[in-house]
């Protein structure tokens, strides 16, 4: 396996499912709620990809070596769950956050995202960390461009991150995505500038940072499901993720739509534009 480069056609495709899988983050919207379960989440998730969109849910039946199969339409983890919840019977309530990762196939491409969604009123810390969590995603997001390295986005990414007084999951990472869920490069959050990969047009891959509001150290969640991962210090964790097209001259973000937050403010516009990256207005309560 290595890097696949997208032609215009792959890109097209790219475009296509990562709109389609923002697009299932807006639906779900305002369903997230104090009473509704994780399972029911899923399964509107589900009936809008299969029913509504013609998608298929790629988590579903997912199986990496040395994994069980993934059971679900997508993944939810709530609170002190770093990724890979299972949805299950448990309902959320007030004051909970919660990351909703998902993963479409359309025309066999992939698109991949995930948000924060904040349940009732919650605390300010768990606001804070959701919010910072956001900005670190985009402290990566915006300096992808032909030339840089892995090493600069996940430099970009740790420093902001540990200055607001958080930490980075070192276990997970962001990744290649195409034809294929998981590709190569591995996109780490962390790292030392000048390193690793160096980007070029046509490279699509996730920037998904795991922010923990204590220590980043994590363990199996206690389901011993193979798959739930939670904080070891039991801190709140978070995660945003998009999905990115390498171009030319910079970027494009492939996982927009009408219900993604608002860009940060400190994202420069793209080079040779004046307008900064798809500035898609917010209509969906925002949790970042
Ligand atoms: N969507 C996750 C990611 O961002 C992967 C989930 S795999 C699953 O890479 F099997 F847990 F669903
Ligand atoms: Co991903
Ligand atoms: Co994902």
């Amino acid at each position: 396996m290595s890097i696949t480069y997208k032609d215009a056609q792959g890109m097209e495709g790219m475009r296509v499912a990562g709109r389609l899988a923002s697009e299932v983050l807006d639906y779900l919207t305002p369903f997230v709620k104090p009473g509704i379960t994780t399972n029911e989440i899923d399964r509107l998730a589900h009936d809008y990809m299969t029913q509504v969109q013609g998608t298929i849910p790629a988590t579903l039946g997912y199986q990496p070596s040395g994994y069980a199969a993934y059971p679900k339409s997508l993944c939810t983890s709530v609170n002190h769950q770093v990724c890979h919840g299972i949805p299950n019977d448990k309902a959320l309530k007030k004051g909970d956050i919660v990351n909703i990762d998902v993963t479409v196939i359309k025309d066999g491409w992939h698109g991949d995202t995930s948000r924060m969604y904040l349940v009732g009123d919650v605390s300010i810390a768990a606001k804070r960390l959701c919010s910072i969590t956001y900005d670190a995603m985009w402290q990566g997001i915006m300096r992808v461009k032909p030339g840089v390295r892995l090493g600069d986005i996940g430099f970009a990414i740790q420093t902001f991150t540990e200055k607001q007084g958080f930490s980075v999951v070192r276990e997970f990472c962001g990744h290649g995505i195409g034809l294929k869920f998981h590709e190569e490069p591995q996109v780490l959050h962390y790292g030392r500038p000048g390193t690793l990969e160096e980007l070029k047009p046509g490279m699509t891959f996730t920037i998904e940072p795991m922010i923990n509001a204590g220590k980043r150290d994590i363990k199996d969640g206690p389901e011993k499901d193979g798959w739930s991962i939670v904080t070891r210090d039991h801190s709140l964790s978070a995660q945003w993720e998009h999905t990115v097209l390498v171009t030319e001259t910079g970027y494009e973000v492939l996982t927009l739509s009408s219900g993604s937050p608002p860009i940060p403010a400190f994202v420069p516009a793209l080079p040779g534009t004046s307008v900064r990256p798809a500035a898609v207005q917010s209509t969906a309560d925002s949790a970042a």
